[in-house]
């Protein structure tokens, strides 16, 4: 299809890549090569979603609650944020804008720093921006922007009367990214597991059984065609 065939298109559009594990299971691999696998998946897709004309891409790529895996599950997936990520400040020649949300201080120090130069590297691109959710909660999101806006009044920069909803969004991860317009899950499972809770409030859902290590533009674009024709109503009784 071409990208010109479907509108109208999702600004942003986030995906919770869910079945690298079941994906390697079933070809009697470990785990870890399942997140391999996903790795490519990802780097594939940001191709067909630049190409398509979406402006935002969101990623998950590990929650709060991953840390209870097997340490060599987490070390693995650790290292491969650190490979994957000189592939995609590589690629950013192309004006890609790389973000990060989630708690960092719990990464190694390499891997902080390689994010910060990613993200100081193509603060001025003005194409797709792809971020990636690593160690991200969507209520540790919403609790630290709490602590933040409870610190700035404790402060006297911020009356408590003035918070609004915009200015909160604001004190999140996602700062200056809108909100999600249409969030993909693969894995088959129906769930959101502690993605972007807030920033989903009107965002459209669409699940898929397909393991993200088998996703592919194919099932992007129908993800997109079905989400085109969505009446979106915010609701209003249109
Ligand atoms: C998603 O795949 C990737 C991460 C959570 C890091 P899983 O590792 O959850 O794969 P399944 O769900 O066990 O198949
Ligand atoms: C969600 O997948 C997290 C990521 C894709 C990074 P999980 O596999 O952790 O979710 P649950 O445990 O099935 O809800
Ligand atoms: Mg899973």
């Amino acid at each position: 299809m071409k990208p010109q065939e479907i509108t109208p298109l999702p600004t942003h559009i986030a995906f919770i890549m869910d079945g690298n594990g079941r994906w390697a299971k079933k070809r009697g691999l470990p785990r870890t090569a399942g997140h391999r696998e996903g790795a490519k998946t990802l780097k594939k897709l940001l191709r067909d979603i630049e190409d398509l004309g979406i402006k935002y891409a969101t990623f998950y790529a590990f929650s709060t609650e991953n840390w209870k895996r097997s340490e060599d599950e987490v070390s693995t997936l650790m290292k491969l944020f650190e490979e994957n990520l000189d592939d995609l400040v590589n690629y950013q020649s192309e004006n890609v804008r790389l973000r990060f949300i989630g708690g960092r201080e719990r990464l190694s120090e390499k891997l902080q720093k390689k994010m910060a130069d990613a993200e100081e590297k193509s603060r001025e691109k003005t194409g797709l921006t792809v971020t990636l959710a690593i160690n991200y909660g969507g209520r540790d999101d919403i609790v630290r922007a709490a602590k933040r806006a409870a610190e700035l009044s404790k402060d006297g920069f911020l009356d408590p009367s003035d918070i609004t909803e915009d200015g909160f969004g604001r004190l999140l991860y996602t700062e200056d990214i809108p909100d999600v317009d249409l969030m993909i899950r693969t894995g088959g499972e129906s769930r959101i597991s502690n993605f972007l809770l807030w920033q989903i409030s009107y965002a459209e859902l669409w699940f898929t059984d397909t393991l993200w290590c088998d996703f592919g533009r194919r099932e992007l674009e129908q993800a997109l065609s079905d989400f085109a024709g969505r009446n979106r109503r915010y609701g209003d009784a249109k």
